[in-house]
């Protein structure tokens, strides 16, 4: 959590879109609405056609801020989803069945709810409900991954009894863990709100000729999970990328390949940010010379003359003003020791170190085992966590440096 005051108490005034997808779970949602209502926030349902044959419309007209909405045509605006969309703080789907998160990670908006979840900003969270073996099928699975990595939020499911009698994995979350993440996603908001972030994600590629390169097995989860938290909770994100992964869609993305137009994309932007944070992996050392034409085998094995590239951070330290700058550190061994150096000589506020050649840790996983290292000497070892979580740890702590350094602006 981000915030001392309790999760509900960010809830007053917030505009929430409440979606209820088609499910026997739909009757909780009924109690969600209203303990939503009750925490003070303003509640606009929304029902599939699916969520109908569960619970009627006139039952959440009753109890939310609004009349329920059904339809994407015969709403009492004209364009409703872009409406809701906009008007909202925060979407919350309860519950969300497999169709639902099959239609939001595939982009299809072919009703009001899912062309809800496409036009909106907001953050989302949702509250998963169906039959174990739904939930744990492969595609389910892949969905749930491919929205968590976009920002999504979930709630549950929980563990329990479940229509048919059934038992197990795929229970709807109890209302009140529902309302209780709604705070919670509301409160982590805004702890960035206005910081102008840039972030570095993927390996850098250094060609050789016009088809091959010299690379490295970065692929940018970490940087793109650094750069999708920042922008949930109300950071300006710019994030430099050399991977085609999609960012969030109110991430400014600068595409790049090689470190040279990295370092020139990161440097021109420098003295608009308020934090840098390095997760690149940048290239070395590149081919000195790149063929223009593809490099045939018949001319024999090239010999690689390799030179220098620029190192972006250590240029950042050098020049940096009040920016806070982040590093992260791939090692294979002494991790401490060559985590504590790259700090010190680059000028850093933090480094991010981890051991690439643990199997859980590091290159194209999802999760990492780090060790924060602060420039005020501080060491933190955290466990195993996937990427996202740790992208939001390493957040809380430039918040907290911002904090310090500009008391009486983050107060306001
Ligand atoms: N970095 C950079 N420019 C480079 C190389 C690295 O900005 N040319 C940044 C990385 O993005 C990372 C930090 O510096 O945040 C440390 O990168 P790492 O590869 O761990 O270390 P190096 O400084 O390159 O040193 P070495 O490879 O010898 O460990």
């Amino acid at each position: 959590m981000t915030t001392a005051l309790p999760a509900r108490a960010t809830l007053p005034g917030r505009f929430v879109v409440l979606g209820v997808a088609g499910g026997i779970a739909a009757y909780k949602a009924v109690e969600v609405c209203r303990q939503l209502v009750e925490s003070g926030a303003h509640v606009a349902p929304v029902l599939t056609d699916a969520a109908q044959r569960f619970v009627g419309p006139l039952t959440f007209s009753a109890l939310a801020s609004e009349p329920a909405r059904v339809d994407l045509f015969d709403a009492p605006e004209p364009i409703p989803h872009t409406t809701l969309g906009r008007r909202a703080d925060l979407v919350v789907v309860a519950p969300a069945t497999a169709t639902l998160l099959a239609k939001y990670a595939a982009g299809i908006g072919d009703d009001l709810l899912s062309a809800t979840l496409l036009a909106t900003r907001a953050p989302v969270l949702l509250a998963p409900a169906m039959h174990t073996e739904m939930w744990e099928h492969p595609a389910v699975r892949a969905n749930v991954d491919e929205l968590t990595e976009r920002g999504v939020h979930f709630v549950g499911p929980t563990a329990g009894a479940l229509a048919g009698r059934d038992e197990g994995p795929g229970r709807l979350a109890d209302p009140d863990l529902i309302v209780d993440a709604a705070g919670r996603v509301l409160a982590e908001g805004h702890d960035l709100a206005g910081v102008r972030v840039l972030v570095t994600a993927g390996g850098t590629r250094e060609p050789i000729d016009p088809v091959r390169f010299v690379g490295n097995r970065s692929s940018g989860k970490m940087g793109h999970a650094v750069a999708d938290a920042a922008a949930r909770r109300g950071a300006q994100v710019t994030l430099v990328t050399t991977t085609a992964r999609p960012a969030a869609p109110a991430v400014a993305r600068v595409a790049v390949e090689t470190a040279e137009e990295m370092a020139d994309a990161v440097l021109d932007r420098f003295a608009d940010s308020d934090v840098v944070v390095m997760a690149a992996a940048v290239a070395d050392f590149r081919p000195k010379v790149a063929a223009t034409d593809k490099l045939k085998k018949h001319d024999g094995v090239p010999e690689l003359v390799l030179e220098a590239t620029p190192d972006i951070l250590a240029a950042l330290g050098q020049r940096r003003r009040d920016q806070i700058l982040v590093g992260f550190a791939a090692e294979t061994n002494e991790l401490h020791e060559h985590a504590a150096a790259k700090l010190a000589a680059k000028h850093l506020d933090f480094v991010v170190a981890n051991d690439v050649s643990e199997p859980d840790a590091g290159f194209e996983v999802d999760t990492n085992r780090a060790v924060l290292l602060d420039s005020d000497g501080s060491i933190e070892e955290l466990p195993l966590l996937p990427k996202t979580v740790l992208a939001g740890l390493v957040l809380d702590r430039i918040r907290d440096r911002l904090t310090e350094r500009r008391p009486q602006e983050r107060d306001q």
